[in-house]
């Protein structure tokens, strides 16, 4: 971690010169390392400019080469992109030694996500979130972007396949209840959170919702801050921890949940 310092002065104009004075705040902020999946558009492009704007350093994250550029163009001030397709396990595999090669991250947040797909949505949804936390080295906090909508979903275990939208949104907040339980000793703090529908490339322009809150709230959980502090394992919405669905809170469930994508992935949750 950086310690900056920044400096925001303004000049008084109503003292003529050469009587005007320069008053200059000293701030002292320590500064982070971010890692966003999912930065190259929407909800993970507005986050990443807020946490460059705030001074930390942010690692982008796009399906291609193309979308890579996108997103670089999107976020003036990035460190770097790296790239991977989330619904290929080899190259999201591929991804988190890229990502970790420009670590260590204070925060990384699982942002990237399918909505309305024909395939894919498990692999980017569930899939891709568990493989890259077990295979980056661990940050001190973990985000996971669940959806309102994971209150009607169910874990299906059993055909998780065939999982829809609701049910991986599920998953996500299981992930971040099984990390944040498994990981709290060595200081990992992981959240999940509702965005709200707002109008991104997922929501659609009638979305009713603010980006500005969501990406608050983003960057809350990222930082640790605010409502965050010490509340490891909770979902949050607006900024405000709010009550998950409880299935998610069925720890034998979420054991459950790693096994199997442990089973699918090959790749096992660190102890
Ligand atoms: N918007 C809402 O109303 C809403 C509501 C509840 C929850 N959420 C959640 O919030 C998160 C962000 O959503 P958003 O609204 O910002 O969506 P978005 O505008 O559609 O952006 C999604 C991001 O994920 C990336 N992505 C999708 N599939 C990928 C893949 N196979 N490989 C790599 N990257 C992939 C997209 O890349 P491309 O740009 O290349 O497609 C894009 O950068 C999601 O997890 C979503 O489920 C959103």
């Amino acid at each position: 971690m950086e310690l900056g310092i920044r400096l925001i002065s303004s000049t008084v104009n109503s003292i003529p010169k050469p009587h005007s004075i320069a008053i200059i705040l000293i701030r002292s902020t320590k500064m982070g390392r971010y890692f966003i999946t999912g930065s190259s558009d929407g909800l993970g492009s507005l986050a990443a400019l807020r946490l460059i704007a705030l001074g930390h350093a942010v690692v982008l994250h796009a399906r291609n080469a193309q979308r890579a550029t996108d997103a670089a163009s999107a976020c003036p001030g990035s460190v770097a992109v790296v790239i991977g397709d989330l619904t290929s396990l080899a190259e999201t595999k591929a991804l988190a030694s890229a990502a970790n090669a420009h670590g260590p991250y204070d925060g990384v947040v699982h942002n990237a996500g399918l909505y309305r797909a024909a395939s894919g949505i498990f692999e980017v949804n569930t899939l891709a979130p568990y493989v890259l936390t077990c295979l980056m080295a661990k940050p001190k906090r973990l985000v996971y972007l669940s959806s309102g909508l994971h209150q009607t979903g169910q874990p299906r275990l059993d055909d998780i396949h065939r999982s829809g939208y609701g049910d991986t949104k599920l998953h996500d907040v299981m992930l971040a209840k099984a990390f944040a339980r498994r990981w709290a000793k060595e200081g990992v703090e992981a959240f999940s959170m509702d965005p709200g529908w707002v109008p991104t490339k997922m929501g659609g322009a009638s979305a009713t919702g603010s980006t500005e809150d969501a990406v608050d709230t983003i960057v809350m959980l990222a930082l640790g801050e605010g409502a965050a502090k010490g509340k490891g394992g909770r979902y949050f919405f607006k900024s405000a921890e709010r009550k998950s669905s409880a299935i998610a809170d069925d720890q034998a469930l979420q054991d459950r949940l790693l096994d199997v994508l442990g089973a699918i992935s090959g790749v096992t949750a660190p102890a």
